[in-house]
């Protein structure tokens, strides 16, 4: 049975408790895949602790909190359907990612299957490991609603040597959601390891680690989970782990057993570093927490709704929708109908002088779609589960410059 939506008085609830929701502020926030908004529990979390800290010492809090902080995995582990070993702490989606691939084996003349959505970041790693090993880049292709096609998946890994496959699976634009558990049944059933990009996933989908079949998996904290800046995640399955290797860790994620040996921490550990910001990522485990009380099946399909709601809105108002995908998410890409009509950024003007927060498309962010579609600079809007009919309304009044 399908998740039932938040009702009018949950969303009400959502906002009460998040800051940035305040009436007083007079303002519509609809750049989640950005940043979102956190919970109030979210800044009470990292201000307690930060205070604490400045009093108690970095080192001697660490030690008093030491279960606490060690719970933040396991609340991401719950929300994934991982286990608490399986995952490691990073300080955004980028850093995670990276630490997965670079620590999967590739030989010249090997192949990385990828798709036209992979992040910016994604796609200049790729370029980097041509140089390194010379291995060979192939571009999935996409099917007609631009989301991958699993058939030319399939034949592509019928033809053996693939080092990785990656996929993003929601893209930084474009609304789509990509089939990731159809990919990850054939990576698995051909042996290749497999790095699912979910960083505008989690948070706004419901997601089983299990059901998708990847074995890493990389987020970031400030996006649709709502937790602080400078936090995110790998998950790394635990029988993925004899045919990895990471590429630089520290005493850390190693044990220094000799100066001239060491072994490798158990579990998603090796991939961590012994530094990190201890109030953030207490943070980002009261914003896991937070949305795991909703529950994501209901996050996701409010996010879904709210999202179909906008498009409908534009579309009606004779705007122009860049989304694509069978399945679509809370993140709306949006431009002029018109040639002569206002550009983006006079688009996304108009919406910063009425207190409507949004974001305009990079190509550099996804180059691979920018150049196949030949797109222009795009409004994005991105909805939460904490976004009302009537920010949708007050947000396309302003964009039709009524
Ligand atoms: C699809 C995707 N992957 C990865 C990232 C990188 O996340 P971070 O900025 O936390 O490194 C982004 C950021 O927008 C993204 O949209």
């Amino acid at each position: 049975m399908s998740a039932t939506t938040l009702t009018a008085a949950e969303v009400a609830h959502a906002r009460a408790v998040t800051p940035g929701c305040a009436p007083e502020l007079d303002q519509v926030h609809l750049n989640h895949a950005g940043a979102s908004l956190p919970p109030q529990v979210v800044v009470d979390t990292q201000r307690e602790y930060l205070l604490r800290e400045a009093t108690t010492g970095g080192y001697e809090l660490a030690a008093e909190r030491a279960d606490d902080l060690d719970a933040v995995s396991g609340s991401i582990a719950r929300l994934l359907h991982a286990q608490p070993h399986e995952i490691a702490r990073f300080e955004n989606a980028t850093a995670a990612w990276n630490a997965a691939f670079w620590a999967v084996p590739m030989k010249a003349g090997q192949r990385i299957l990828v798709h036209d959505h992979e992040y910016g970041a994604n796609t200049v790693a790729f370029l980097r490991a041509v140089e390194e090993y010379g291995v060979v880049i192939e571009r999935v292709p996409s099917e007609d609603s631009g989301q991958v096609s699993v058939a030319a998946m399939a034949d592509l890994l019928s033809r053996g040597d693939v080092a990785l496959v990656s996929l993003t699976h929601v893209p930084t634009n474009g609304g789509l959601v990509n089939p990731a558990a159809g990919i990850g049944a054939l990576a698995r059933s051909a042996g290749v390891p497999f790095l699912l990009d979910a960083c505008q996933a989690v948070g706004q989908l419901d997601l089983d680690v299990e059901a998708i079949g990847c074995d890493f998996l990389s987020a970031t904290g400030r996006k649709f989970l709502r937790g602080p800046r400078g936090t995110g995640f790998l998950y790394v399955r635990e029988s993925i782990l004899d045919r990895v290797r990471p590429s630089q860790p520290d005493h850390h994620g190693a044990d220094l057993v000799a100066s001239d040996r060491y072994e490798l921490a158990p579990g998603a550990q090796r991939f961590e570093y012994w530094e990190y910001d201890h109030a953030a990522w207490l943070g980002l485990g009261a914003a896991v927490e937070h949305a795991l009380g909703w529950g994501t099946d209901r996050i996701e399909a409010t996010v879904v709704e709210r999202a179909a709601q906008l498009r409908e809105r534009l579309v009606d108002a004779g705007f122009r929708l860049y989304d694509q995908g069978v399945e679509q998410c809370g993140i709306v890409t949006v431009g002029s109908a018109q040639p002569d009509g206002p550009t983006a950024e006079e688009l996304a003007s108009r919406l910063t002088e009425h207190r409507v927060h949004s974001s305009l498309t990079v190509a550099g962010s996804a180059r691979y779609d920018v150049e196949r579609r030949d797109l222009p600079t795009l409004v994005r809007l991105s909805v939460h589960y904490t976004t009302t009919v009537g920010e949708l309304d007050r947000t396309v009044a302003v964009l039709s410059g009524v």
